[in-house]
């Protein structure tokens, strides 16, 4: 399938309940689900984060990062990642297979710019995306189906053909966030995790990996080394014996 660029033009209104149902979200969804998450920390019991602590981790690993880094994010569903992200400022692009959440992003980033909204399967669109990258970015990986509203490509989990596409590129330093390690278990068309760190690894063997919260942060050291003058201060605070 051709993935479809377009800048933010679309017309269509955003129903009403879609609002309340997301002032209804923050009010008393994500502060319960982090309760619950805290909760079963506390009882050392392993649990996924709820997407509101999976916002912050990403937010305070953009932090790490120089301004104006270019972010892009594969399954842009709700947008709520596209939006916090635009928060702090970055230039996002964001692609989604599904007709409908693709619609309803377009609406709600309609007045910016800044956002690029990509409606297409995410390999196909990687592979028109990242050849126009010609400095290292941050990638948000978290295009796959998880039910309910959520769009289905040619496998339930695309990541390791979306790794495979960064292997053929020129600038091969992007800081890598993966969501959802506790699904890479190897069953149905899902990868195991050893399958996506060594993929990561094909990439650039000097790819730092760690997990965090669910996501797995892959990271090139690029302190000592400029990139066209482009620096991140990120994994780098890391120090080693
Ligand atoms: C877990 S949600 C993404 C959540 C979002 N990244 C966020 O941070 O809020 C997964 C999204 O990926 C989309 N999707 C599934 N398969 C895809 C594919 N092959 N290409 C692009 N998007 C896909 C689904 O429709 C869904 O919206």
């Amino acid at each position: 399938m051709q993935a479809r660029m377009v800048a933010n033009t679309a017309s269509r209104k955003m129903p009403v309940r879609y609002g309340v149902l997301r002032s209804w979200a923050h009010l008393v969804l994500v502060p319960f689900r982090e309760l619950q998450f805290l909760a079963s920390t506390m009882r050392d019991v392993s649990s996924v984060p709820p997407q509101s602590v999976k916002l912050r981790i990403i937010r305070s690993l953009l932090k790490l990062h120089q301004p104006g880094i270019s972010f892009v994010g594969t399954g842009t569903c709700l947008g709520d990642t596209t939006a916090m992200v635009r928060r702090l400022g970055h230039r996002v692009i964001s692609i989604e297979l599904d007709p409908a959440q693709y619609a309803r992003a377009q609406h709600r980033f309609r007045d910016d710019p800044d956002v690029v909204l990509v409606h297409g399967d995410c390999v196909t669109a990687l592979q028109q995306v990242l050849p126009r990258l010609t400095r290292p970015a941050v990638l948000w990986l978290d295009a796959h189906h998880s039910g309910g509203i959520t769009a289905g490509g040619p496998s339930d989990d695309p990541i390791l053909a979306c790794l495979a596409e960064l292997r053929d590129q020129t600038v091969r330093s992007h800081s890598l966030l993966i969501d959802d390690v506790a699904t890479f278990d190897g069953q149905r068309s899902r990868p195991d995790l050893v399958q996506v760190m060594l993929a990561i690894r094909a990439i650039n063997s000097e790819y730092r990996i760690r997990i965090q919260g669910d996501i797995i942060v892959a990271t090139v050291n690029r302190t000592t080394s400029s990139n066209n003058g482009w620096k991140i201060h990120s994994s780098v605070r890391e120090t080693r014996p």
